[in-house]
C-alpha cells in the first residue's frame, strides 16, 4: 500500500489516480487546509474503486504510527505541505515547521517501520537563478523565499538518510509549472483566494469571476517580453509519479529528476492558447514585473527520459482545454 500525504491536493489527487489505474493500493493523508473531503469522492468516482483518506495532519506523529502499525505500507507519496511563495515570505516560521516537521515525522516514522521507499514533491523553484537554461538535475542549488528553501532543505536531509543507510530509496521530483486538470472535469486546482498563479487565475477572468489578468512585467529579455515557463500537464506529472514509484522499487540511493516538458511558452503564448481552447477574450493589463521572478525557466528532461522512461505526452492546448472545463465545472 501506498501512503499519499497531501493526496487530495492538485498534484496529489491526479497521482492518486493514476497510482490506481496502474495498480497500486492508495492510502491518502490529508488534513484539507488547501483542499476540500469532496475530492476524495471525486478520486473514488474517477478510478471506479473507493479510496480510504486519513484526515490527518502529516507532523502528527502518533497518527502516523497509528498508520503504519494498522497498514502494512511499502512506500510514502509526500505532496502535503505549504506551497505560496508570497505568504512563505510573510510568515517563514509556519513553512518552515509545516514542511519539515511532516518529512521529519513521516521520515522517522518510516525508519521505525522499515518502510524505505519515497518520493518527495520538490519543485523546480531549489535551482538558483543564474543557471543557464534548460535546467538539468546538476544545475546549481539555491533559494530566493522560505517556500522554496523548505523544498531544498528537505532534499539535502533526505540525502543524508540516504548516505546512513544504503536500504533507502529517494527520488527527488522537481517540478516545473503544473497547470490542466482530469479530463473528467471533476478535479483541478482549487486554491482558496485569488489565485497567485498563472492558470488559475487566467481561467477566472475568462469566467467572470475576476476582472482582469495582471501580465507581471513585458520587459524580460524574452521575444514578446514576458516571463517563459515550462508548463506541464498535471496529468503527464501524475504519471511521472508512478514512474518514480516503479524506479524506487528496483533501485535504492536518491535521485532527482525534473518534471517538466522541456519547452517554455510566454504569459503571452499562454493567453493566445487560452483563447483559443475556450474561445473567450481575456481582459488583460501590463504591470511592473513581480518580485523574485525570473525571465525564462525551462526543464532539460533527458534524465527523467532516461532513467524514469518518463516523458509528458500533453500540449499547451490540452493543459488550457483542461483548465477550462475545470473551471467551467467546479463549484
Ligand atoms: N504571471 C502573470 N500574472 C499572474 C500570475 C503569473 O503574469 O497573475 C506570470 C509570472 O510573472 C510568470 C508566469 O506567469 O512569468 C508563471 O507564474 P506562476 O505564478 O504561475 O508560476 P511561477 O513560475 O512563478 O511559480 C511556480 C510555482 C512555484 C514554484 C515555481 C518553480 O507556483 O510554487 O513555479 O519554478 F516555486
Amino acid at each position: 500500500m501506498i501512503l499519499v500525504t497531501g493526496g487530495a491536493g492538485f498534484i496529489g489527487s491526479h497521482t492518486c489516480i493514476e497510482l490506481i489505474s496502474s495498480g497500486y493500493d492508495i492510502l491518502i493523508v490529508d488534513d484539507f487546509s488547501n483542499s476540500k473531503p469532496e475530492i476524495v469522492d471525486k478520486i473514488g468516482l474517477i478510478a471506479g474503486k473507493k479510496v480510504r483518506c486519513i484526515h490527518a495532519d502529516a507532523t502528527d506523529k502518533a497518527m502516523l504510527k497509528r498508520i503504519f502499525n494498522e497498514n502494512k505500507i511499502d512506500a510514502v507519496i509526500h505532496f502535503a505541505g505549504f506551497k505560496a511563495v508570497g505568504e512563505s515570505v510573510e510568515k517563514p516560521l509556519l513553512y518552515y515547521k509545516n514542511n519539515i516537521d511532516s518529512t521529519l515525522a513521516l521520515c522517522e516514522t518510516m525508519q521505525e517501520y522499515g518502510v524505505k521507499k519515497f518520493i518527495f514533491s520538490s519543485s523546480a523553484t531549489v535551482y538558483r537563478s543564474d543557471n543557464k537554461m534548460p535546467l538539468d538535475e546538476d544545475s546549481s542549488l539555491g533559494c530566493t523565499n522560505p517556500y522554496g528553501w523548505t523544498k531544498y532543505m528537505i532534499e539535502q536531509i533526505l540525502r543524508d538518510i540516504c548516505v546512513s543507510d544504503k536500504e533507502w530509496a529517494v527520488a527527488l521530483l522537481r517540478y516545473f509549472n503544473p497547470i490542466g486538470a482530469h479530463k473528467s472535469g471533476l478535479i483541478g486546482e482549487d486554491p482558496n483566494g485569488i489565485p497567485n498563479n498563472l492558470m488559475p487565475y487566467i481561467t477566472r477572468v475568462a469566467s467572470g469571476k475576476l476582472e482582469e489578468l495582471h501580465v507581471f512585467g513585458n520587459d524580460y529579455p524574452t521575444p514578446d517580453g514576458t516571463g517563459i515557463r515550462d508548463y506541464i500537464h498535471v496529468v503527464d506529472l501524475a504519471k511521472g509519479h508512478v514512474s518514480a514509484l516503479n524506479y524506487v522499487n528496483k533501485n535504492t540511493g536518491i535521485e532527482a529528476f525534473n518534471l517538466g516538458t522541456g519547452r517554455g511558452y510566454s504569459v503571452l503564448e499562454v493567453i493566445k492558447a487560452f483563447e483559443k481552447a475556450s474561445g473567450k477574450k481575456l481582459t488583460y493589463v501590463i504591470d511592473g514585473r513581480r518580485a523574485g521572478d525570473i525571465a525564462v525557466c525551462f526543464a532539460k528532461t533527458d534524465k527523467s527520459k532516461k532513467i524514469l522512461n518518463w516523458e509528458a505526452k500533453l500540449n499547451l492546448d490540452d493543459m488550457c482545454t483542461d483548465s477550462w472545463r475545470w473551471e467551467l465545472n467546479r463549484k
